[in-house]
């Protein structure tokens, strides 16, 4: 165990099996400069432009992009069971540069499941917009820069879109048993998009 060495001796009584706490899976490690998560438990996902179908303003030219290209990967350690009440997940995102027409390259987007779930959002490398969407489709953004951090409200959808030439990374973390709601967002999208207008970033 960590630290045992620094330990006193414990005085007294032997301390009972039953009083020892299991101890937490972890930890796991994070590269400040570049944002990478590493260690034992932390898992992947990579999403491209062929699996984006339907998420993006422009399906022409979604369709003419080559289809294994890399829009974002995500990162994640979940040290206790998806779904676990009062616990807590850690994420990475990198999300390349790059348009779909004149739409920014962005992440799917979600409500959590439990909608009353709020999560972080943190900065750390490169510039976006994250997205934010009531359920009446009210939408607005706020400017994403190395440094930034974002609390994301429960019963509030949220997406985020690089808006620069580098890759944006930012870490997050939110509650075990929030979930992920995909579906409305697949059926009725984002109220606004974030797009290229006259050489910049524009929320239309
Ligand atoms: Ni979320």
């Amino acid at each position: 165990m960590l630290f045992s060495s620094c330990r006193r001796k414990a005085q007294g009584p032997k301390i009972g099996l039953m009083n020892v706490q299991p101890s937490p899976p972890g930890p796991t490690f994070v590269d400040w400069n570049s944002g990478e998560i590493t260690g034992d438990g932390v898992e992947e996902s990579v999403k491209t432009v062929g699996q984006l179908a339907g998420i993006f303003g422009d399906e022409a030219a979604r369709q003419k992009l080559d289809p294994s290209t890399e829009v974002y990967r995500v990162r994640f350690w979940r040290p206790v069971a998806d779904g676990t009440n009062g616990g807590l997940f850690w994420g990475a995102t990198v999300i390349q540069p790059g348009r779909v027409g004149d739409e920014f390259f962005m992440t799917h987007g979600h409500f959590h499941a439990i909608r009353d779930r709020g999560e972080y959002y943190a900065t750390v490398k490169g510039t976006g917009a994250l997205l934010l969407m009531q359920e009446n489709g009210e939408t607005w953004s706020e400017p994403m820069s190395p440094g930034s951090v974002h609390y994301i409200p429960g019963s509030i959808a949220h997406r985020v879109a690089n808006t620069g030439d580098e890759p944006l990374t930012f870490l997050a973390s939110w509650p075990s048993d929030a979930g992920h709601d995909y579906a409305k967002i697949r059926s009725t999208g984002f109220g606004k998009r974030m797009v290229l207008r006259n050489g910049a970033a524009c929320l239309l």
